[in-house]
């Protein structure tokens, strides 16, 4: 229901709940249509709250009775919730309601996916499945009873006595809400067993539908992987006896943390060989990781409010990146986490839905699991960590455990614990978690009396909301390289505060090259003026590999440049030659060589174009990005058999680092073998295929060659029974059709009988894609818009969360020329005006129209 006048909720009004929970009882009585929800809650009077109103968050439920002490009372019902005179003393609330979880297509709260029930309560679904305090700070002990006839009965915690029938569990650990889980359904266990440093036996169970029991053996080593990390890296041991994680459907997010009891979407758990990419195992490990180490950081230690977010967020996004970190490759690992920040968080940060870390208002939280909150919230931590040192980061992370555990937190908590153990003031550090914006780091360089001088200057660009910025602390890595390649400066850090500040390195005989922000040290954009022969040095000669690669990605950016303003041009041939020897420097990881060979993608270079004041013309763009790729393969030919052979894995299929790099090259080099051999070599490879990567790599290969037809003829009679291998299917086809054939190419497979819409991974599969497909989706008539526009309207009504999410497609509408403008609002405005628009769209199209 659209609410009359949207509430706007802000970090500055918070005031504690009225009331302490002491411990909550729930049943369960499970019917898709008519669940009944009995709860039994200890209230008392909360000593440090001054507001003792008894509000009870309620939504979507009809409630059959209620008591207080015994007796019968009639509360005061809203729409969202109950309000009901209560003692002055400790009580206990009895409520009665009743649910339909089949009819809840909103996938929040308790709901149906194929005839299994699960639930999603972060971070305000709680209050869809029975009335309570839905907010973070209030933490209490859960007891759950489950009764339902399906054999399979799961909740938070320990197990505690089961009958024909029904279920109980009991969790421990004090939680909030939002961390509640239950799931029901006819499940196979994959199971196994973890022993913790200090002698605990665990129970793990990967839950999953008949038929998926091959698919559980990766996310379980990925579980004992992240339990053993988390103990020796961070001493944090599990505190359970069991540990389960369920398989789901139909999710709206990647997973979800909830005590005990893990709930995933079953594209970021499920894997085989055959029917998973590289890319899948690497992020089903990462988001197991992930979830696994909330259960320190979310759960022990959660938010006070929903504004606090990026405390649990960031923090576990970075404790999940240095697991990758530490399992795979650190710089290759790096780079694709930078890749990602410029394509997801730095667009959000630098258009009208930017908003800081730490967001300070909001109307539906839901908008606000953001690439901000998280990952540039995970890169405030990496800032944090290289300001204060390695020991003085583990430090203070021993000190927020031992002082905040049980505890609902703020970031001045979590910034508290650093200043107790260095004795920093922070103050200003903080602005990384009020400021909104990407800052701009500009440099200048000189060179006088044996003395280089760096001197930078920063500035961010006002956000909604926020017109003025101060300088923010930057911690700028710096390594300086003589003339001959030797490092005469080791990585250096400068802690950058002013506005303008200057750095000089003393005796030095010869004017260096310097490598600035070596390992992407904040995240900035870097406005630097090196010129090609500086760029080529550091491309061969940078001991840094991020920045080695960042070399050749600026060398990418100006070639690419050259040949959009001059259409006559070809590429750069002094830096492909350059980058040929590196690719060829068998020395080298094949996954780190794999990443030289990516291009700039052409959002990135719209944006570029856009901040250079030039107005992008996407199919220009695309154009030259397709010209340089056919250059590049033909100017390279005679190599690519050679580098196939360095790529060519002999041992049999294993997800690891190693086997994934060399894929990853033969991947790359397979999409230039196709556009020089019209698709013979992955046709071949296609045929022969014995695992996805190849697989998939040599089907993408074959759609941008025009020689796809078969192949995906073929790959549908094989894996039509195997949702999460079909998503795949739906979604190569959109993302890599030539931009003039994307949005029929959308129409017909949305016209497919598999393209399940309410599914929101075949949702994402199809309109997600299309999305992506750059020049596609900004086809000058607009159709690509309004396609997406029918698609998010229609699915609204369904599911909110999602198609709010999937709003940021319009995120970056005023980099484009006026036309375009005129049609993308145009679209948006369609979706503004649709009655009954839910309040997470309407918050998203509100905010993108300005
Ligand atoms: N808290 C989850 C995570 O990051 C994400 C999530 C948010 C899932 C909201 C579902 C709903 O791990
Ligand atoms: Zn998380």
């Amino acid at each position: 229901m659209k609410d009359a006048a949207p509430q706007t909720i802000y970090l500055k009004d918070y005031t504690p709940f009225g009331f302490t929970v002491e411990k909550v009882e729930l049943t369960f009585r499970l019917a898709p249509t008519a669940t009944r929800v009995t709860s039994r809650i200890r209230f008392a009077p909360n000593p440090a709250a001054t507001d003792r109103t008894f509000f009870l968050h309620g939504e979507e439920l009809k409630l059959i009775r209620a008591a207080i002490d015994g007796a019968e009372v009639t509360p005061d019902v809203t729409p969202q919730g109950l309000t009901c005179p209560v003692p002055d003393a400790p009580f206990d609330w009895e409520a009665e309601v009743e649910i339909a979880p089949e009819d809840n297509t909103a996938l929040e709260g308790l709901y149906m996916s194929r005839g299994m029930y699960c639930t999603q309560c972060e971070a305000e679904g709680f209050r869809k499945i029975t009335y309570y305090p839905d907010r973070p700070d209030v933490m209490a002990v859960f007891s759950v009873r489950i009764e339902s006839d399906l054999p399979v009965l799961l909740s938070n915690g320990n197990p505690g006595d089961t009958g024909a029938g029904w279920a109980e569990w009991h969790d421990p650990w004090p939680k909030p809400a939002y961390l509640f889980a239950l799931v029901a359904g006819d499940l196979r266990a994959h199971s196994d067993r973890f022993t913790t440093r200090s002698g605990r036996a665990v129970d793990l169970n990967l839950w999953v539908r008949p038929g998926d029991e091959g698919k559980c053996a990766w996310g379980m080593e990925a579980l004992k992987k992240s339990m053993r990390w988390d103990e020796d890296v961070y001493g944090r041991e599990y505190d359970l006896d069991v540990f389960n994680i369920v398989a789901v459907d139909d999710f709206n997010m990647g997973a979800m943390e909830n005590k005990g009891l893990n709930i995933f979407n079953s594209s970021a758990v499920l894997a085989s060989p055959e029917t998973s990419t590289d890319a899948n195992f690497e992020r089903i490990e990462a988001i197991i990781a992930h979830e696994y180490f909330h259960n320190w950081t979310g759960n022990r230690i959660t938010c006070r409010d929903w504004f606090q977010l990026c405390l649990k967020e960031g923090l576990t996004v970075f404790r999940d990146s240095q697991f990758t970190s530490d399992l795979r490759s650190a710089p290759v690992k790096r780079i694709g986490d930078v890749i990602d920040l410029r394509a997801r968080q730095f667009p959000e940060d630098q258009g009208p839905l930017s908003h800081p870390v730490r967001p300070e208002s909001f109307q539906e939280i839901n908008n606000f699991y953001t690439a901000t909150v998280y990952e540039k919230g995970a890169e405030v931590i990496g800032m944090l960590k290289r300001l204060v040192g390695d020991d003085a980061y583990a430090r203070a992370l021993d000190l927020y455990f031992e002082r905040h555990d049980g505890q609902a937190c703020t970031i001045e908590d979590w910034l508290r614990v650093f200043e107790d153990t260095t004795g920093r003031d922070l103050a200003q550090f903080k602005r990384w978690y009020s400021q909104a914006g990407t800052p701009r780091l500009s440099v200048e360089e000189s060179y006088a009396d044996a003395t280089y001088t760096l001197t930078f200057r920063q500035h961010t660009p006002p956000t909604p909301g926020q017109d003025e910025k101060l300088p923010q602390v930057l911690p700028i890595a710096v390594g300086l390289l003589n003339p001959n390649g030797d490092e005469v400066v080791p990585t250096t850090l400068l802690e950058m505060t002013e506005a303008e500040q200057s750095f000089s390195f003393p005796n030095l005989p010869a004017r260096p090259v310097a490598s600035i922000l070596r390992g992407f040290s904040a995240p900035v954009v870097l406005e630097r003026d090196a010129s090609r022969e500086e760029n080529l040095f550091l491309l061969a000669h940078d001991t840094d590999p991020f920045n080695r690669w960042e070399a050749s990605r600026a060398l990418a950016v100006a070639s690419l440049m050259n040949m959009l303003s001059d259409p006559a041009r070809g590429p750069d041939g002094a830096w492909l030659d350059a980058l040929l020897d590196v690719i060829r420097d068998s020395a080298l990881d094949p996954a780190y060589r794999a990443l030289l060979l990516g291009l700039p993608s052409e959002s990135e270079l719209a944006q570029r174009l856009y901040e250079a004041g030039t107005t992008p013309d996407p199919e220009a763009i695309h154009a030259a990005a397709e010209k340089h790729r056919q250059a590049r393969a033909e100017l390279w030919q005679a190599q690519l058999p050679a580098l196939a052979e360095e790529a060519r894995v002999d041992a049999p299929f294993s997800p690891d680092a190693a086997q994934a790099g060399k894929r990853a090259l033969g991947g790359a080099v397979l999409a230039m073998q196709s556009r020089v051999d019209g698709g013979k070599a992955a046709s071949a490879q296609f045929d022969a295929a014995d695992n996805m990567t190849a697989q998939l790599s040599a089907l993408t290969s074959l759609i941008t060659a025009g020689a796809a037809d078969d192949a995906l003829a073929a790959f549908e009679a094989q894996w039509r029974h195997d949702r999460l291998v079909m998503d795949k299917w739906f979604g190569v086809q959109i993302a890599f059709a030539p931009p003039h054939d994307a949005v029929d190419v959308t129409r017909r497979l949305t016209e497919h009988p598999d393209f399940d819409w309410k599914n929101p991974n075949r949702f994402r599969a199809c309109l997600g894609a299309l999305a992506m497909n750059h020049a596609g989706f900004h086809r000058a008539d607009g159709a690509a818009y309004d396609l997406l526009a029918d698609w998010l309207i229609r699915l609204d009504a369904k599911n909110p969360q999602t198609t709010a999410r999937m709003c940021t497609a319009f995120q970056s509408w005023k980099r484009y020329d006026a036309a375009r403008q005129e049609k993308m609002r145009a679209a948006l405005g369609r979706l503004r005006d649709q009655p009954g628009l839910s309040r997470d769209t309407s918050e998203m199209v509100a905010r993108l129209l300005g």
